[in-house]
This record gives structure tokens, sequence and C-alpha cells, in this order.
């Protein structure tokens, strides 16, 4: 439980800030829940007093000496007010503790999307990206439901059962007694199928995030499918999916619905115990009928905060489940930790010493690694597919750290700099190139967000993308990215390339920025990049003589080691 309590409190931490909303919640919650207890009263005098032979208590004064039809209408219209007075209060709670609820959502949403920016690539690709959507968009909900039916829920049936408990202690002992005896059978119950709900809704979760991440998956392979005519296949593996999730849902349900059977059965006997009793002290002169009917209403009341109360904890264990998961990604081991330093304006030279990596440990990628490059200095990267070409441009931004050895920027360890400050002196083009949703323009400007058209334009035309651009139907301004207007693979790497010029920093990483394009485009890119690379440092991937033609250095790699030629 120790666990699990910790849990609780970190994910109702969300809500601190809100600090202030919430004690006004209570304000109104404890109105309402006075409000409640008062609203059997008016009946009971009237039964007592007016329809009976009693006198009106001298709380009411002079009312005792109204006519008849006048204290009745008076009680009348106070079982009116009371009933409105406390609908209005539990309306007002309700409507904040939901506001309360959702803006912890909001708040747990934004750390956890804060959270998926900054972890590195590392944890991407190990990660299964449809199970990360579910966990970021469903599994956050948990907080939300543990803040109001947890929480909430909790508060609102405590306080309001210890009110009526205390009334009805004063009515009546004996009475009381036999509904108190419902709470230890209570805790049993809990007990008794806590652990197993909490388990199932565990499993149930997983099966659905199974689900979500099999859609998005088959999206992105939608191509292959129908090109190989697979999606009988598909759709076959889908049903498994969801029927699969069907059933673990079904599961946890039935053990929740179970839980209530018990529960009702345990009511239905304190239910019946106490009519019985009590029609026997009626019977016996010990209660007044409208004192009997104030405890009968209680006792009817009682039911619901004691049954909210017995579902609190499925409920919070359902939503602990979720939370946990969230904490997953909140809690995820960062393997690129942040270093402190800046590195020093205009980058002189860049060294690999004995460089050693491995994705898995015991598989080297790159194997001792030692290369320098100097400013105006460009190398082109050549070697077999496989080879860990692209491997060793990513350890340059630090996507990965070296395993074994080190990467120094001017004399210093990457590790030691500010991630963003060591990333901003670099441009990357990556193997794939990567669109973003928004407009041409938007796309080329991403690394400069304050770029004036002029640059845009001038970037474009270096990579040799404006021509294709100006043909788009709003030019610059067209959106792409989201299926809007639809991009060749070689005008993908265009406008990539175009990003990466426009950015102007120090360094430049490509990988093989032109393996879509004709001769033609190719030539006239190899000669912006000839012009571009004249003061910076620059490392290209390419196998295409006419990209790396008229650069210095050619190193070839092949099994993870250069081959300097
Ligand atoms: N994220 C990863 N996890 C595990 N292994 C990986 C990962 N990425 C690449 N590898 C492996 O590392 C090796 C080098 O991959 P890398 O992408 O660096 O090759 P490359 O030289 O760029 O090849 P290509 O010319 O085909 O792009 C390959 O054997 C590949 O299977
Ligand atoms: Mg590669």
């Amino acid at each position: 439980m120790g666990a699990g309590m910790k849990v609780l409190f970190r994910a109702l931490s969300y809500f601190r800030p809100d600090a202030g909303r919430i004690a006004s919640v209570f304000c109104l919650l404890v109105g309402s829940i006075v409000l409640n207890v008062l609203k059997p009263w008016p009946l009971a005098l009237m039964v007592d007093c007016v329809l009976g032979q009693r006198r009106l208590p001298a709380l009411l004064g002079p009312a005792g000496a109204w006519p008849k039809p006048v204290q009745l209408g008076c009680l009348a219209a106070a079982i009116f007010l009371l009933h409105f007075g406390q609908g209005a209060l539990a309306w007002a709670q309700n409507y904040s503790s939901i506001g309360v609820g959702l803006r912890g959502l909001t708040r747990v949403r934004q750390a956890v999307f804060a959270r998926l920016q900054r972890l590195s690539l590392r944890y991407h690709q190990g990660a299964n990206a449809g199970d990360l959507i579910y966990r970021a968009s469903w599994d956050t909900y948990s907080f939300q439901t543990l803040f109001q039916q947890g929480l909430m829920t909790f508060v609102t049936a405590l306080l309001s059962l210890l009110v009526m408990v205390c009334v009805m202690w004063r009515l009546n002992v004996p009475l009381t007694l036999v509904a108190l005896a419902l709470a230890p059978l209570m805790v049993m119950g809990i007990r008794l199928f806590g652990g197993a709900m909490r388990e199932r809704t565990t499993v149930a979760q997983q099966a659905d995030s199974r689900v979500t991440s099999l859609v998005q998956q088959s999206i992105a392979a939608l191509p292959l499918t129908q090109s190989y005519t697979r999606e009988d296949y598909e759709a076959g593996r889908f049903q498994g999916e969801a029927v699969e999730a069907q059933k673990r849902r079904l599961s946890q349900h039935g053990s929740e619905l179970a839980y209530g059977f018990a529960i009702a059965l345990i009511f239905g006997f304190g239910a019946a115990m106490t009519a019985w009793l009590g029609g026997r002290q009626v019977l016996a002169g010990a209660l007044t009928l409208g004192k009997l009917l104030v405890f009968l209403s209680y006792l009817l009341q009682l039911y619901e905060p004691l049954n909210q109360l017995s579902y609190v904890g499925a409920t919070v264990a359902g939503a602990a489940a979720g939370t946990r998961r969230v904490f997953e990604i909140l809690d995820a081991p960062e393997s690129v930790p942040d270093g402190k330093l800046s590195p020093k304006p205009g980058v002189q030279q860049i060294d690999f010493r004995g460089v050693s990596f491995a994705y898995e440990p015991g598989r080297e990628v790159l194997r001792e690694i030692s290369l320098s490059l100097r400013r105006g200095e460009t190398a082109a990267l050549v070697g077999p597919s496989g080879a860990g070409k692209t491997t060793l441009l990513l350890m340059l931004p630090r996507f990965f750290d070296p395993t074994g050895g080190g990467i120094e920027l001017d004399g210093v360890d990457l590790r030691e700099f500010r991630l963003q400050d060591l990333r901003r002196q670099m441009a990357l083009v990556l193997q794939e190139p990567i669109i973003l949703p928004a407009t041409v323009a938007e796309n080329i400007a991403y690394g400069k967000p304050g770029a004036t058209a002029e640059e845009i334009q001038a970037a474009a035309r270096a990579a040799n993308a404006a021509a294709f651009i100006e043909k788009l139907p709003q030019q610059f301004q067209t959106r792409i990215g989201d299926g809007a207007a639809r991009l060749s693979a070689g005008e993908r790497q265009r406008i990539n390339l175009a990003r990466a010029f426009l950015k102007d920093a120090p360094i430049l990483l490509l990988d093989e920025p032109t393996s879509a394009l004709d001769a033609e485009s190719e030539a006239l890119i190899a000669a912006s990049l000839r012009e571009l690379l004249r003061d910076r440092i620059g490392l290209i991937v390419a196998h295409r003589p006419a990209t790396i033609a008229g650069l210095a250095r050619v190193l070839e790699m092949a099994d993870g080691r250069l081959r300097k030629t």
C-alpha cells in the first residue's frame, strides 16, 4: 500500500496550484451537506407536531401559535427551500470541482508532452508510438478521475456519512449500531475484490493500448499492405487484438459488477435489519413516527455515500494504474544528460577520439573512430549500407552518446555542453526527410523562426527548390505535410535541405541529401553546397560522385571502422 499511496499523492500534487479553488469547493461542499441533513426535518415536524399531538420545538418561536394550515404551508415551503439551496450548492460545488479536475488534466498533458519532446531518440526508438499516444491522451484522464471520482467523491461521501451518523446516533443508538455494523463487512469486500480489480484494469488498459498502436502502425504501413494485398490479414490481426481488448474489458467490468453485487447484498441485509428493529421500537413507543421517518430517510441516503465509498476503491485502483503508466513516461531515464557549457561562437574544430558505440550491448556499430575536421573542411562519408554512417552523424547532435571514447568541439567534450546550445551549432538533414504539417515557408524557417521572406526564398533557391515551390497552389504559403499537398521524395528532400541552409549553422551534417534527386538538381545543389561550406565544417554521407565532387576528403567506412583514403 505504501508505494500505491505514493503514486496517489504524487498524482494529486498536480492539483496543488488550484489549492484556493479546492478550498472554495470544500466550503460549498460543507454547506450542501448541512442543508442535506436538514432536508427530512420539516416533514418530521409536520408528522409529529402539525398532524400529531406534539408541540413545535421552542426553537421555532411564535410559529407554534399559528394556525395549522399556515404551519403546514411554511413547512412545505421549508422543504422546497432546503431542496433548492442544497441543489444550488451541489451544482456550484460540482461545477468548480470538474473545472479543477480538467485544469489538472491539462497540466499533466503539458508535462507529458514536454517530456516526450525532450526524451532522447534512443527512448523513442525503443518505445511504441501508439502506446505513447494512448498514454498521453487517454491515461492522462486518470488524473482527473483520481481527483473527481477519487478524492472529491471520497471526501464528500465521508463527510456526509459522518454528519448523518452523528445525527442518527442522537436519534437512536441501537439502530445506528446496526447501520454501522455494515462498515467492517464492506472493508472485507474491498479486500476481497480490490486486488483482482486493479490487476484486471491494468491488463485491460494494456490491451486497449495495443489496439491503438495497431491502428497507428497499420496506417503507416498502408501503401505496403495494399500493394501486397494483405488487407484481410491485417483486418484479421486487428480483430484478434480488438476481441482480446473486449474480453479484458469485460473481465474488468465483470469483477467490478461482482463487487457491486456483494456490496448490494450487504446493504440489503442492513436495510432489512434496521427496518425490523425500527418498526419494533415504534410499536413499543420508544421512537416517534416523525423521527423514524428522519431515520429511514437517512438510512436510504446512507446507501449512496457508502456505495460511493465502496466504489472509490475500484475507481482509484483503476485510475492509479493509468497514472502509473503516465509516470513511466515522466520518469523515463534520460540517456543523454544535459551539460552546462555553451560552445564559443565560431566553432573551429571537431575531433572524434576513439569513438565506439553500440545500440545494444555487445554489438558495436562504431569501432574506435578517430577523425578531425577543421573549419572550412568538409568530409564525405561513403561505405556500404549498415556500415554505421548515419550512426556516426547522429553522435554529433548527441542523439546518442559514445559508449567508448569521446567527441570534442574545440577541445571540450560534447557532454559538457548544454544540449540546446550544442545543437544550435548544427544543421542536420536526416536520411528520411521530415515535413511538418505547416506551410512551405514555415517548414523552411523551422530552424530560424524570424527569417524574412527573402531569406526563405534564397534558401529555397540554394536547395534548387524554388522552381517547384513556385508551381504549388499558394507557392510558399502552401500547406504541406498533412496530406494537403503531396510532395515527391525529391521535393521533400529539397525542402529539408533548404531548412538546413537557412539555419546558417557553423556545422552542417547531411545524410544522403541528394539520394532522391536527378543528376541536374544534384549538380545545382552540389554547387550551392560548396559555396555554403567554404567557411564551415561539413560531414556529408553520400554515395554519388557528383555530390562529393571537389571535396578534399573522402572517408570510407566499413563495418563501423574508418579507412582513410
Ligand atoms: N536504433 C537502432 N537500434 C539498433 N540498431 C541500430 C539502430 N539504428 C541502426 N542500427 C544498426 O546499426 C548499424 C549501422 O546503422 P546505420 O544506420 O548507421 O548504417 P548506415 O551506414 O547509415 O546505412 P545506410 O547506408 O543503409 O543508411 C546497422 O547494422 C543497423 O542495423
Ligand atoms: Mg544511413
